[in-house]
């Protein structure tokens, strides 16, 4: 297939086409998004919750993500790889996120660079847009800001925080984002934006009327412990089938089921008898 690009993602968006995007965070994640098709892959801060471990998004580093990003390079051709900005490596100034971003680039192979909210990071996204990364925006619910927005729920749920949204999106589009994403607002809302987008709008929990969808990896896959947000599908369980396959080989060890002559290796006789002398 060929490679998807920027101008492919507009043509998507002009034919109707929906855009599929998940995110991947290692190289078999990105196998997966691979063979499956999928349009874009974004290497996702929330690797935080869903790979490392960590309680929310805040914590992990640049350094961090560039090795998961890295990883996920080297098992895409076709997709669109875009890499997360994590909180802390953009917000200080233009020059901090132009340099984060270019790492990114340099050390991790993305293609472009995302980060979130309005206010300060339109600015920050115009910096790094003038020094040569496409830059993806991300609205509504933006889990590196969920404390002050109270939490992790869903956003512009009153007409005076639609209308937040709603600015920060377009200030995204004015400052050159070549995409955006819409996250946990009323699809309502959504709706009501669709037609003042001009660019490829990708929506989690923002309805139908976006461009496309994009979903955590761990979230559609069931490798996650609980339900997941109202917006999560689950398309299988897989960290069911995870403990079911190192409980049985547990099991096995246990009762010495394994390993099985087809397991073990052998030698030719005479070599053995000169072996044992
Ligand atoms: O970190 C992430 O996975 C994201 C997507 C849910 C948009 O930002
Ligand atoms: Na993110």
């Amino acid at each position: 297939a060929l490679p998807m690009s920027l101008p492919r993602l507009m043509d998507k968006k002009e034919s109707g086409e929906p855009i599929v995007m998940v995110t991947a965070y290692d190289y078999p994640s990105a196998v997966a998004a691979e063979q499956a098709g999928v349009d874009m892959v974004l290497v996702g801060d929330s690797a935080a919750m869903v790979v490392l471990g960590y309680p929310s998004t805040v914590p992990v580093s640049t350094d961090e993500l560039i090795i998961l990003t890295a990883a996920v390079r080297r098992g895409l051709k076709t997709p669109l790889l875009v890499g997360d900005l994590p909180f802390g490596s953009y917000e200080a100034s233009d020059e901090q996120a132009v340099a984060t971003a270019q790492r990114f680039v340099k050390e991790a192979g993305c293609d472009a660079v995302k980060l979130e909210g309005g206010g300060t990071s339109v600015q920050r996204a115009q910096a790094i847009i003038n020094a040569g990364i496409p830059v993806m925006g991300h609205v509504g619910l933006t889990p590196q800001t969920a404390t002050s927005l109270g939490g992790y729920r869903a956003q512009g749920r009153t007409a005076g925080r639609a209308l937040q949204v709603a600015r920060d999106a377009l200030a995204l589009q004015d400052a050159g984002c070549f995409s955006v994403v819409f996250e946990a607002i009323p699809s309502a809302v959504a709706d009501e934006l669709m037609p003042r987008m001009e660019i490829p709008v990708i929506g989690i929990g923002a309805g139908a009327a976006t461009d496309g969808q994009v979903l955590v990896f761990h979230d559609l896959l069931g490798i996650r412990e609980g339900t997941g947000a109202r917006f999560v599908k689950r398309y299988a369980s897989l960290l069911d089938e995870m403990i079911v396959g190192v409980a049985q080989y547990a099991d096995d060890v246990r009762t010495k089921a394994y390993p099985q002559a087809e397991h073990t290796y052998s030698i030719d006789p005479g070599e053995l008898a000169d072996f044992r002398g």
